[in-house]
């Protein structure tokens, strides 16, 4: 049996690479199953979702093999695998869904019904997500493959466009879902929330969508210069003009037709002063002020039932102050939760292989071997505009 090494989380702000079991044809309850594969790991990405672990602000264990972005070559695959064959690329969506459940049958397969006894929803290596070990690894399993995985047609032009493919297991799914759940099509206003790499994600998409004029908001300057690089119009959320004022210099009126939250529970307050402090709400009140009567909010920015590290009492149980009444007295739509990647996947794969859109370019894709992940970790964490993707096997390079 081959050896396996992977990422591990070993407390707040500390991750390590270190041996780690060989995936079995396994559930995480210890029951032997037939309908997996077992991946060598072809690309598997560090997500600001990791962050949120490793900065000690969920209930993640000491122990926790980590990665949920997955991309791999299948080297098994269990008898009961029928449209899969050994030596095929895929992107695994970073849900776990069982495709048997009500859930899956309605496409929602971020809340599968089956993966994770605790609560609906499965993801790999993530806190309260059903124990699927993390992809962070030389190899992982995979569950339900035929309903789960993504095949990527060709495999010598796969690896060409590996960099951005690489982004279909979460963050181009996650910004696109983010954009459409907002409404965006042609000739919209956006305004994205969030300049790290899925509000970029989310910026593209909406380009893909058709909008008129994208707007990405930040207080990471080197994030803000980065998204203007590519194209979008920015605003500088650490400045002490409100928002509403600097999206009125942009548009000549206060106000976008649709708005993107890729931030979430984590949010800064805004101005210099609010800027120094964490302000949960403050990210989901400046939107609904932002957007227009009967416009609609996309909820990407991830907000948790348990925050051991929040800003006060009502917050460590997710409860944050949200002007709802303003949501309602304008006639909101707001849609929030993991996003079903299957749902967009496969016509985002399309939009790669046909150049429509450089996803890899828009978030500074940024290979590093299995063994630089801490450094990875740390340099995301210190907020580079870049995202970094792992090469466990040196197949890019190869490539
Ligand atoms: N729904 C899903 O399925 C899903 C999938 C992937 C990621 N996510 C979530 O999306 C969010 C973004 O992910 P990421 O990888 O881009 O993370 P990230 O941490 O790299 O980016 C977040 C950015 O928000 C900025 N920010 C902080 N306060 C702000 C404010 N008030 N206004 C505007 N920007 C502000 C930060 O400076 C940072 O650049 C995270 O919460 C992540 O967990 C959700
Ligand atoms: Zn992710
Ligand atoms: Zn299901």
């Amino acid at each position: 049996m081959s050896d396996n090494r992977g990422v591990v989380y070993l407390g707040t702000g500390k991750v390590e690479v270190q041996k780690i079991d060989y995936p079995k044809m396994q559930d995480p309850r210890g029951n032997k199953i037939e309908h997996g594969v077992i991946l060598k790991v072809v690309s598997t990405n560090i997500c600001g979702s990791d962050q949120h672990m490793v900065r000690g602000r969920t209930t993640a264990q000491v122990g926790l093999v980590l990665g949920h972005e997955i991309t791999g070559e299948i080297i098994e695959k269990g008898r009961d695998v029928e449209r899969l064959a050994i030596g095929d690329l895929v992107s695994v969506p970073f849900n776990v869904a069982c495709g048997r459940c009500r859930s899956c049958k309605e496409q929602h397969t971020g809340v599968c019904l089956t993966v994770n006894p605790a609560r609906a929803g499965g993801a790999y290596g993530y806190v309260d997500m059903g124990d699927w070990t993390g992809g962070q690894a030389e190899y992982v399993l995979v569950p339900y493959a035929d309903f789960n995985l993504l095949k990527l047609p060709d495999r010598d032009k796969a690896m060409e466009k590996i960099r951005d493919l690489t982004c279909l297991s979460d963050i181009l799914p996650t910004g696109y879902h983010g954009a459409v759940t907002a409404g965006v099509g042609p000739g919209s206003t956006v305004y994205v929330a969030g300049a790290g790499p899925v509000g970029l994600a989310a910026a593209a998409s909406a380009r893909l969508l058709g909008a008129a004029v994208v707007i990405v908001g930040d207080l990471n300057p080197a994030r803000l210069q980065h998204a203007k690089s590519q194209g979008f119009e920015v605003v500088d959320l650490s400045q002490d003009t409100p928002l509403h004022e600097q999206i009125a210099g942009l548009l000549g009126e206060p106000e976008v037709d649709c708005a993107v939250d890729a931030v979430g529970f984590e949010a800064r307050g805004h101005g210099h002063t609010g800027s120094q402090s964490e302000a949960p709400a403050t990210v989901l009140n400046s939107l609904m002020q932002v957007t227009r009567v009967a416009g609609k909010i996309g909820i990407p920015g991830l907000y948790v039932t348990e925050d051991p590290g929040a800003v006060d009492a009502a917050a460590k149980q997710g409860a944050l102050s949200v002007r709802f009444g303003l949501g309602w007295a304008k006639s909101h739509s707001f849609h929030t939760g993991q996003t079903p990647t299957m749902k967009y996947n496969r016509q985002l794969m399309q939009a790669i292989m046909w150049d429509r859109i450089n996803i890899a370019d828009v978030v500074g894709v940024q290979v590093i071997s299995l063994d630089e992940a801490p450094r990875g970790y740390s340099e995301f964490d210190s907020g580079v505009p870049k995202k970094f993707v792992i090469d466990p096997h040196k197949t890019f390079s190869a490539a």
